[in-house]
């Protein structure tokens, strides 16, 4: 809604931005919050711009949409760049505006800096915002940037800060703090998203859980160099806000150049984490891209076999697939060139003669035949020097200084945004799609970027991330329309590449190298603040665990499977048969369910003891639900706490079911909660005609 004084309304989801934007005046945010309704805006905008301090510059608080200098704002600017030295302190001042229901575009301009910025803002239906800024150089002569932010404010009441870190088998590690005068800012100098990507950045009430307490978070939707932060100053004001962190002369605007910085989704909820993600889910779905068709359970090769290609091995595990119910096998590394351990073959991308003599036809042909797509692993951005490319083209990886940068897992970059690399890799990719059917593609990207230098013609040397980061979107997306029918995962070591704008291009996230189901209900949990089930990958991995060693049941590892695209990464062909049944009986309950769990709500609760973890998802019409209790660690209480399933609806009275997805469990004391066996239906009798789904056994 558009209004007098230039106030523009977007309203949705229960959340309402007021933005002030005058002609002649620098815009300014009154509000992001709860939604107004019928608010006096007046009231609003009169509270939002208090006077300003003694001594300080700036005559109203309210925020500005791009902060600046010029006119006091001392927190972190939204622009930061020179022209040869000057022009570092642009005032962009309100042009036009372009508004409607859900959308805003505002154009300001700086003549004396020969700057225009473009700002769009818009809001879904869930209310999740999104903003970013594009800016011109309107003058004759090169602009550096140093970088483009964009930020929304944040009030008082945010005074606590969630955010998360990583490392690999360990992402997404969560971290609290006050938050205090002074800035929390998560770089990300890794060229790629990162595992220690802060994938949100929360500040909210004191105390705020998964179901109470306002939160405001934010999200870089970037591939390389990121940065995020939560920023108060003394005077009161309050920011989230994050773009791309550029190199030292990574872009330099030529005259009349634009450069776009990355969105800046952005997510108010009134009621906790689980009101962030429910506006990020809901998004994500909403989108023509999210996949449609039912998640196909996945076998992955990697930690059954690892570079031991052997068709005969890998058909045995094929029919061991296949028997269990697996509708996707995924051929990981070592199918290629040279490539039979991890320290050469990079950049061959020609089917090995010496492991695949006939190609991958025959092992493709047996896959399909068993009923099952068929994928395979790639890692298109890399290149070992030990390989036919590099010793080719050892001028295509990215370096600088006239040194190589310091190897990772034996391997470089290859530079793609150099045209002669990439349309060496897009060649290659596009045979491999065209000569097989394969139906999904595992896209890997093993290492950080550093040193990463641009190949090729001028600018030679210059830093190359962000040209790198633009050249992997466009691959993607040139393969994509070429090949619309397969599926990409996003994979970087695990979950390093996890990012919505890499999720404009790609149909799922590999979460996480551990397959440990304990460490990946922390794992899928934070995830899960940002994806939905259907978008994160999740194994049921080998009984002792490849990364940390554990030991857990089959029980525990399938159902922390359950709640997400599920698969598993295990040599099931030399399971016991017990096993493979129990394997069995978790595949089909999952696709029994697989329609509740990938498209409901997620929820968590917020459970009194540390040491249990309560989490589920509930469907949209509440009409029934899936829950998981998970004992995270032993607990402090003789008998477990009781459980309030959160995002039921109240008015209505559940039939509670335990199900065991992997068959019985072990239990070192009777059941007495009347909630297992016949006993059941006595103990909670349904009042109303909601049931819960299914369960896949029938209770030990
Ligand atoms: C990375 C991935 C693994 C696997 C290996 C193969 O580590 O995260 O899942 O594909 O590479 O080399």
């Amino acid at each position: 809604m558009t209004g007098a004084a230039g106030w523009h309304h977007l309203t949705a989801g229960g959340v309402s931005l007021l933005v002030e934007a005058v002609a002649g005046a620098s815009p300014r945010v009154l509000w992001w919050g709860a939604e107004l309704g019928s608010t006096d805006l007046a009231a609003v905008a009169l509270a939002a711009g208090a006077a300003g301090p003694h001594g300080g510059v700036v005559a109203s608080s309210a925020a500005l949409l791009f902060p600046n200098y010029a006119e006091g704002d001392a927190s972190r600017p939204a622009l930061a760049g020179h022209r040869g030295g000057v022009d570092f302190s642009p005032l962009p001042k309100c042009v036009t505006v372009d508004s409607s229901e859900s959308a805003l575009a505002i154009t300001s301009a700086d003549e004396s800096a020969a700057l225009s910025v473009r700002t769009d803002v818009e809001i879904s239906e869930s209310g999740l915002l999104r903003l970013r800024h594009a800016v011109t150089n309107t003058g004759d002569s090169d602009y550096v940037l140093d970088g483009v932010a964009a930020a929304l404010p944040i009030p008082g009441e945010a005074a606590e800060v969630l955010d998360f870190t990583g490392r690999w088998s360990r992402e997404r590690s969560p971290q609290r703090r006050p938050m205090t005068i002074g800035a929390v800012v998560r770089d990300s100098r890794r060229g790629r998203t990162g595992h220690d990507a802060t994938t949100l950045m929360c500040a909210g009430e004191p105390g705020f859980g998964f179901r109470h307490g306002q939160v405001w978070a934010v999200h870089v939707a970037w591939s390389g160099n990121h940065s995020t932060y939560a920023e108060r100053t003394p005077s009161g004001l309050g920011r989230l806000g994050g773009g791309e962190l550029l190199l030292s002369g990574e872009v330099i605007l030529a005259a009349g150049a634009e450069y776009v910085s990355p969105w800046l989704f952005a997510v108010y909820s009134g009621a906790g984490l689980d009101g962030v993600s429910a506006s990020f889910h809901r998004w994500l779905r909403a989108r023509t891209n999210h996949p449609k068709s039912p998640r196909p359970i996945v076998l992955n090769t990697w930690e059954a076999v690892y570079f031991q290609h052997d068709l005969e091995k890998l058909c045995r595990l094929a029919d061991a697939a296949a028997e269990v119910g697996v509708e996707r096998f995924v051929l990981d590394d070592g199918w290629f060139g040279s490539r039979r351990d991890d320290t050469s073959g990079l950049g061959d991308w020609y089917v090995s003669a010496q492991v695949w003599p006939e190609g991958l036809s025959p092992l493709i042909d047996y896959v399909r035949g068993l009923g099952m797509q068929f994928g395979l692993w790639v890692e298109p951005e890399m290149i070992n020097p030990d390989s036919e490319l590099a010793r080719a083209h050892p001028d295509w990886i990215m370096s600088t200084g006239g040194r190589l940068p310091a190897e990772v897992r034996h391997q470089q970059v290859l530079d793609i945004g150099n045209p002669a690399a990439y349309a060496y890799i897009f060649e290659r990719l596009d045979a491999l799609l065209t000569e097989y059917p394969i139906s999904f593609v595992k896209w890997d990207h093993n290492r950080d970027l550093v040193d990463a230098g641009q190949s090729g013609a001028e600018p030679h040397n210059r830093a190359g991330v962000h040209r790198q980061t633009l050249a992997i979107y466009r691959l993607l997306d040139e393969l994509r329309a070429k090949h619309p029918g397969v599926e990409v995962e996003s994979c970087s070591s695990g979950g390093a590449r996890i990012d919505l704008e890499i999720l404009q291009r790609t149909d799922r996230v590999w979460t996480s190298d551990c397959n440990d189901a304990l460490e990946r209900q922390a794992i899928q949990r934070w995830t899960g603040l940002l994806l939905p089930p259907e978008l994160m990958g999740a194994h049921v991995g080998p009984t002792e665990s490849h990364t940390t060693g554990r030991v857990h049941s089959l029980s525990f590892r399938a159902v922390a499977a359950t709640f997400g695209h599920s698969g598993m990464e295990w040599d099931i062909a030399s399971i016991t048969a017990q096993e493979r049944a129990r394997l069995r009986t978790w595949v089909s309950f999952v696709k029994d369910h697989r329609d509740l769990l990938h498209s409901g709500d997620v929820v968590r609760a917020d459970y009194p003891d540390p040491a249990g973890w309560v989490h589920g998802v509930v469907a949209t019409d509440r009409s029934c639900a899936l829950f998981a209790y998970v004992q995270m660690a032993s607990t402090a209480f003789e008998r477990p706490l009781p459980v309030q399933l959160p995002g039921l609806d109240p008015d209505r009275c559940y039939l509670v079911r335990p199900v065991y997805p992997a068959g019985p469990t072990r239990r070192r004391q009777p059941d007495r909660t009347g909630l297992d066996g016949g006993r059941r239906d006595r103990a909670l009798r349904p009042r109303s005609r909601h049931r819960w789904p299914g369960s896949a056994d029938p209770a030990p």
